[in-house]
């Protein structure tokens, strides 16, 4: 199920135009005389009326508080305030007024909160996690990872793929050594997952266990876990540790946990340079 609130506004044509340009909405669905807005999984109404509602607030919330900050540069002049941290909801955020005289807030949370955000939002948000809380990730959150796992395609549907969490924390010491820098993000969360093929029952053992390292790393994300694909680690010694036989080829090792740190988006190439013959 999904939702949206509406509210009615004597004020439409301003109304939507401030959504759309200002706080930079997509027009989701015209309907004729109600117009409903999205940013990210927030669907948002207004319709044309003779009265207008103006109670309540409209928040919207961002991932990091550099977000907010750039927010706050675009509605200076309208703003209460500059942004501050409020302790008692643990955010980071600033007031505005819409045309209507509506409450608009535009927050982060200054910690970590369950997902909100699927599909291609979710896709456009996960980072990799280098830095995890103590707090363990339950058998419960790790079974609702996996089950997705049990969809990865795999060449003629060999399913050759094998995930192996690993919660010992002398195992887990010693992968974190393995590539001294690189693979150090093992040892700062309380467990790893490993994803290796056995290359007996597949010919495409690296293409098979590519995908299913990232459907696993797809699938934590959408449930808030943090992971970081740790590469180079098919080797006779990383096998030795894990008491794995010589014909598993190791595709990926991934500190598991809840993310201690908030990463923005590292440099990503254009959809033209991505994509040849597009236009
Ligand atoms: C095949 C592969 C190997 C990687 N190996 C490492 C690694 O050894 N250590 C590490 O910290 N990150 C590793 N990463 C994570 C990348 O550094 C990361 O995906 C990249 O910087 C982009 O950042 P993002 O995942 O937050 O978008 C690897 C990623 C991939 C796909």
């Amino acid at each position: 199920m999904a939702g949206l609130t509406f509210h009615r506004t004597q004020n439409f044509i301003e109304v939507i135009n401030y959504y759309r340009d200002k706080v930079k909405m997509d027009i989701w669905l015209e309907q004729g005389g109600c117009t409903i807005l999205q940013k990210g999984n927030f669907l948002l109404g207004f319709c044309d009326r003779d009265g207008t509602d103006t109670d309540g607030m409209i928040t919207f919330f961002f991932e990091t508080s550099e977000e907010v900050d750039d927010y706050y540069m675009r509605f200076k002049e309208s703003a209460a305030e500059a942004p501050k941290e409020n302790s008692r909801f643990g955010i980071y955020h600033f007031f505005t007024k819409d045309p209507d005289g509506r409450n608009v807030e535009f927050q982060s949370f200054l910690h970590n909160v369950k997902p909100h955000s699927e599909g291609r939002e979710m896709l456009q948000n996960r980072r990799s996690i280098r830095k995890f809380t103590k707090e363990p990730v339950s058998t419960e959150v790790l079974l609702s990872i996996f089950k997705p796992c049990r969809y990865v395609p795999t060449s003629c549907n060999t399913q050759a793929y094998q995930y192996m969490i690993v919660r010992d924390k002398e195992i887990i010491e010693k992968l974190s050594k393995i590539r001294d820098g690189s693979s150090a993000p093992i040892g700062h969360s309380p467990l790893s997952v490993v994803v290796y093929i056995d290359v007996n029952k597949t010919r495409r053992p690296e293409q098979d266990g590519a995908i299913a390292s990232t459907y696993f790393l797809l699938s934590a994300a959408q449930y808030g876990v943090g992971t970081c694909w740790i590469g180079g680690m098919d080797t006779d010694e990383v096998k030795q540790i894990l008491g794995l036989k010589e014909n598993m080829h190791i595709s990926m090792i991934s500190p598991v946990g809840w993310p201690d740190e908030k990463k923005n988006l590292p440099d990503r190439r254009t959809i033209d340079q991505i994509v040849k013959g597009l236009k």
